[in-house]
């Protein structure tokens, strides 16, 4: 089963939650609920975090990543943060194109491109957020939204780097709102980004791609989406700055 063929991938997206002590403090209890996980476990932090997550996760089967970046390597780009510098600290993996980032921050399909491109190139691991609004699954464009973003974000891509990309499906509706896709919502618009990647980089490549579920992702509904053939993980907010909800959900993607 082409399941088989991917390693899930559980991710916290903590946004813009915890100051230093408390990331030391979750980040403890984490390692201490997740000891040895049959999936890729990776915690998203605020930048500042960073320094205390990159030194309490080494040696533990935690990785770290970071919630975005710039698309320069250097320059005068006040408040940025290159890829670059993810990197030299050893931040393994980068959130892009997430959709409050798109809503509040001006991020465009363009510019998601351009920082998936630059992650890459520096060594990071992206992690691609595509997902439609209420309306636009209302008016039934689901579908092609989410191709569209895909490809656009892909743009450039090699097949060689395109084994370091994840792409997180999650619906803007279901993000914080407690309304989660229901588990065939979930997987059929995973299939589509799938198909979408086959298209443009053939099946043995999108058999291979992890495609994660993310909005209202919890302890509770995470064993359900998981279980979908299409569906290789998630990317968790508000469950993942819970220890005990975070293990659950990583407990379910075996
Ligand atoms: P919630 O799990 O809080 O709905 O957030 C999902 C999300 O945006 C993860 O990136």
């Amino acid at each position: 089963m082409n399941k088989n063929l991917r390693t899930p991938c559980i991710a916290g997206n903590w946004k813009m939650n915890k100051t230093p002590a408390e990331a030391a403090v979750l980040v403890d209890e984490l390692k201490a609920a997740i000891t040895a996980p049959e999936c890729n476990v990776v915690i998203c932090v605020p930048f500042t975090d960073l320094p205390v997550a990159l030194e309490k996760c080494a040696g533990t089967p935690i990785k770290v990543g970071a919630q975005n970046c710039h698309f320069e390597t250097s320059g005068a780009f006040t408040g940025e943060i290159s890829p670059v510098m993810l990197k030299e600290m050893g931040v393994e993996y980068v959130v892009l194109g997430h959709s409050e980032r798109r809503t509040y921050f001006g991020e465009t399909d363009v510019t998601v491109n351009k920082r998936t491109l630059a992650a890459l190139k520096a060594g990071l691991k992206p992690i691609v957020c595509v997902g439609e609004y209420l309306e636009q699954r209302e008016q039934g464009i689901t579908a092609e939204l989410v191709a569209m973003q895909t490809k656009i974000a892909l743009q450039g891509v090699t097949e060689q780097d395109l084994k370091n990309v994840i792409i997180a499906y999650e619906p803007v509706w279901a993000i914080g709102t407690g309304k989660t896709a229901t588990a065939e919502q979930a997987n059929e618009v995973c299939a589509v980004i799938r198909a979408t990647v086959a298209q443009l980089y053939g099946k043995a490549a999108a058999d291979g791609m992890t495609i994660q579920y993310g909005g209202s992702m919890n302890a509770k509904n995470a064993a359900e989406l998981l279980a979908q053939p299409d569906v290789d993980g998630g990317l968790i907010g508000g469950a993942s700055l819970k220890a005990a909800d975070f293990s659950v959900i990583v407990d379910a993607a075996k």
